[in-house]
């Protein structure tokens, strides 16, 4: 009995261990791309990107949502209850950057039910999971293939923005956001870089409230389009 306590106890150090090793991976990942922004729009971080999320994690991408569990979402809850305090307009149009599965997206339309919501990612393989997704959980959301580099939306055409663990274009974010409206920007480990992203939102000129908060494992960065 003793040594299935102490395999049990081991498990969920080993666990922590994982949990708090991504936590620093993935900050450190995140720095540099708030750091110089121009990185992260180069053409090779962006086909390296697509290359890793279209050939390496396509299919596997619904193992790491299974590893944080709870925690995935949690940040992202943060940002979203944030945004709805914060937004000076109704969100009834909102676009979900670097959709991925569509895990942002669904949370975001069950959040406003009354928004339409359309999700976008540059890697097919990573929207036809989102769509099947969606309609899995018969949840009603639109898909469009594009780089979040350069978003296929009109200048302040947006209610809210959301972006979820994946590359913070936060000045293109802000430039379809409506005026009242609200950027989110979330990452579910990156725990330490919340002061950055504010920093980088400030940076931008683009936004009269910022808010950026420690949240789960993660953080979230709301920010109001002035
Ligand atoms: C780690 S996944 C996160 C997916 C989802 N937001 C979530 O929270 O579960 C990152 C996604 O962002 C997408 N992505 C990264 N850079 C992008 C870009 N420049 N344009 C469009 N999609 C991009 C990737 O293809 C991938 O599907």
């Amino acid at each position: 009995l003793i040594g299935k306590y102490q395999a049990c106890d081991m498990k969920r150090l080993a666990n922590r261990l994982s949990l708090w090793a991504s936590q620093v991976f993935f900050t450190a990942s995140l720095t540099p791309l708030f750091l110089w922004p121009g990185l992260a729009q180069s053409r090779l971080v962006r086909q390296s990107i697509a290359y890793l999320f279209g050939s390496v994690l396509a299919k596997r991408y619904y193992r790491v949502i299974e590893f944080y569990g709870q925690s995935y979402g949690g940040a992202l809850a943060g940002g979203l209850d944030k945004a709805a305090a914060m937004s000076s307009v109704t969100i009834n149009r909102i676009i979900d950057c670097g959709t991925g599965t569509g895990y942002a997206a669904r949370q975001a339309a069950l959040r406003f039910p009354q928004a339409m919501v359309v999700g976008v990612d540059m890697v097919s393989e990573m929207l036809e999971q989102a769509r099947q997704n969606a309609k899995d959980k018969g949840i009603d959301i639109l898909h469009v293939y594009a780089d979040t580099l350069r978003l296929p939306f009109l200048d302040g055409s947006v209610d809210l923005v959301i972006a979820q663990n994946t590359t913070p274009f936060l000045t293109e974010f802000a430039r379809v956001c409506r005026p009242g409206g609200v950027v989110v920007f979330v990452d579910s480990a990156a725990r330490w870089s919340a002061p950055l992203a504010r920093y980088n939102a400030s940076q931008t000129g683009c936004f009269d409230a910022i808010a950026a908060e420690q949240a789960g494992l993660g953080f979230y960065l709301a920010a109001r389009r002035q």
